[in-house]
């Protein structure tokens, strides 16, 4: 969480730092700050959104050539002025941003309180960098020194820049757990959480690792490790564009994002899926394929979203290969000491590639001797880079805080390695596997016909967008799509909904239904059917509005629910891909029509670099 940018070279700073900070808004926005250099050390913060500094910065001197500005997603301390970062050092010569969290911060402020720091905020982060400036002064070292030593006694999370009044023409810069780029430009450089600050200046990009310290001037980049042996860096090419992250005519990023979904799974599929020639190849995993096809057991860590996809993964894969697969909460995986070794196979789903609980879990995994597979969306990220092999998504940048069209990526590339293992190990027939790459061929298709029902999907956002809780239901590969369709409405629209599988519902939930309630069902067409149509007769008989997801021609559904949204047909392996599309509308328009920024909801931060 919170968004880091940092700049050095013969631009005035300010304008880069500040545009970087809206492009990085997504990653938390309670409060924004600036650091310049300009006659002194200046240190701008304010609570709230970008656009709030911006105001308040108007009219000021901001020139500089080096600049540090970050928005925060708060851990320690209220969001307020006085929290915000850059954070000062004692006698005003540093301030620092950071990402992530101090875990030791309390030990630390104490040590520091008896040697008679004052602090002016209840951050770790001031914490640190009167650290920092304690040892600089008792070892009367360098600021590179001092943050060296002091981060061998951090525990935690961070990803740390500092200027120093001292040495204008100098950042400093460290990362251990949170994500760092620095783009490298003609006598420049951009230092950032993620590419999209740097990407309209340079495409020449430096990943820094866990445990390296970076020293930026404007010609020239040294990173270093903690033991202060000089790494080489390694510049990549980034392959996105401009484009990518604007908003290009859609009020949010959001919306934008839902409709780029033909597109996307088209992307995700293209180079991989032969539908005419039968073949399916997927290269990052390729040398790994022997290890999948012969594994014990699949345990998939994610959070959130990534984890609801990995539940449709879940029934996906123990259908096509008979192999065992395990979801898994990744915060609660790592803490419990799990039953996990040589043999099992982990696959971790991420869109950002840097969830601070997905990472931790892998870590341990690996430790414990599992192979680890990675399906991550953000290329370079710290889950693609800890992983041993694994298959991007290829959604492109996802910039709405709330995550769409990287799960319908997940949850076809999650397919295609399902397929792909069934294929080799023997576990499907020919026509089988046939048939389903054709339907994954025509899903970006049947997408765009979905996208159609925009219209649709906004009148019933109207109708029922005063409801105080919604209750969303499905089965089998449905049911994570219900679930998938609460979270959105939760985190978009702050109604409480629920989401359940539909049978369990007669098990406690059902207490809550009342002619108030409306129920969203994903009824598409599939072997649970029945099933589920007995279901929504429970939910009519107690009065409850049905809101109902079902396949195009439906003839029994429409005459008993309220609201109904026809989809095109699809396997039922691969309808959730079709049927989210409407709960993903549902959500936005509820969200818009009262009143939210959607983009930015409140509480959340799109990358969550914390534990
Ligand atoms: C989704 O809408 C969420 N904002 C959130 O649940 C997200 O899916 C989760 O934090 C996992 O993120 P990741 O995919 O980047 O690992
Ligand atoms: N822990 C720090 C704070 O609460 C940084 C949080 C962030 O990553 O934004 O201020």
């Amino acid at each position: 969480m919170c968004g880091i940018v940092a700049y050095i070279g013969q631009r005035n700073a300010y304008p880069v730092v500040l545009k970087g900070l809206k492009r990085l808004e997504y990653r938390g926005y309670d409060s924004a700050g600036i650091a310049i250099i300009n006659h002194g050390l200046h240190v701008y913060k304010k609570k709230g959104k970008v656009a709030g500094l911006e105001d308040y910065l108007t009219g000021r001197n901001m020139e500089s050539h080096i600049a540090i500005g970050h928005t925060r997603w708060a851990t320690h301390g209220e969001p307020c002025d006085r929290n915000s970062h850059p954070h000062t050092s004692g006698d005003g010569k540093l301030a620092m941003i950071h990402n992530g969290i101090i875990e030791n911060y309390a030990q630390l402020k104490q040590e520091l309180l008896n040697k008679g720091h004052v602090f002016s905020s209840d951050t770790d982060t001031e914490v640190l960098i009167h650290f920092i400036e304690e040892i600089r002064n008792s070892n009367q070292c360098s600021v590179e020194e001092a943050v060296r030593i002091a981060l061998k006694r951090v525990v935690g999370a961070y990803v740390i820049v500092i200027v120093d009044e001292d040495n204008p023409d100098t950042l400093i810069a460290a990362r251990k757990g949170s994500p760092l780029v620095i783009g490298v430009g003609k006598g420049e450089h951009f230092l950032a959480s993620d590419a999209s600050p740097i990407v309209e200046y340079t495409k020449e990009v430096v990943y820094v690792n866990d445990y390296e310290i970076a020293i930026v001037k404007a010609d020239e980049l040294i990173l270093k490790n903690i033991t202060n042996e000089r790494q080489t860096p390694y510049i990549q090419k980034l392959d996105i564009e401009l484009t990518a992250i604007e908003k290009g005519g859609y009020d949010h990023f959001m919306l934008k994002e839902i409709f780029e979904q033909p597109q996307t799974i088209f992307d995700s599929l293209r180079g991989r899926l032969d539908a005419k020639n039968g073949q399916l190849t997927l290269g990052g995993i390729r040398e790994y394929a022997d290890v999948l096809k012969n594994a014990n057991r699949i345990i998939i860590v994610a959070c959130g979203t990534s984890w609801h996809a990995g539940l449709v993964a879940e029934y996906m894969i123990e259908e096509l290969c008979r192999i065992p697969v395990e979801v898994e909460y990744a915060s609660e995986f790592r803490y419990r000491n799990p039953v996990v070794g040589p043999g099992d196979v982990i696959i971790a789903v991420s869109q950002s590639g840097e969830t601070a609980d997905t990472l931790v879990a892998m870590e341990s995994a690996k430790q414990k001797g599992a192979i680890i597979l990675g399906v991550c969306n953000v290329v370079g990220s710290s889950i693609a880079r800890l992983s041993h092999a694994g298959a991007y998504t290829h959604a492109g940048p996802e910039i709405g805080v709330a995550s769409t069209k990287a799960f319908t990526a997940q949850l076809v590339v999650l397919c295609l390695i399902g397929l792909k293992v069934a294929s080799e190990k023997g576990t499907i027939t020919q026509q089988r596997f046939q048939h389903l790459l054709d339907e994954l061929q025509d899903i970006p298709e049947k997408v765009a016909a979905t996208l159609q029902l925009n219209d649709a999907v906004k009148q019933v956002a109207d109708k029922y967008k005063d409801a105080r809780d919604f209750l969303y239901l499905g089965r089998g590969y449905n049911f994570p799509v219900a679930l998938e369709g609460a979270l959105k409405l939760k985190e978009i629209s702050y109604i409480h909904a629920e989401g359940y599988p539909a049978a369990e519902m007669k098990h406690g939930p059902i207490a809550l239904v009342d002619e108030q309630l409306p129920v969203v069902f994903v009824a598409t067409r599939d072997s649970f059917y029945e099933k589920i149509v007995s279901n929504i007769q429970e939910i009519k008989a107690r009065k409850g509005k049905v809101i109902a997801i079902v396949t195009e021609g439906d003839q029994i559904i429409p005459g008993m629910a309220d609201d109904v949204i026809e989809v095109p047909e699809a396997d039922e392996l691969v309808a959730p891909v079709i049927s989210v599309i409407p709960l993903q509308l549902l959500a936005y328009h509820i969200g818009v029509l009262k009143g939210y920024d959607v983009d930015k909801p409140r509480n959340l931060a799109k990358s969550v670099t914390v534990e």
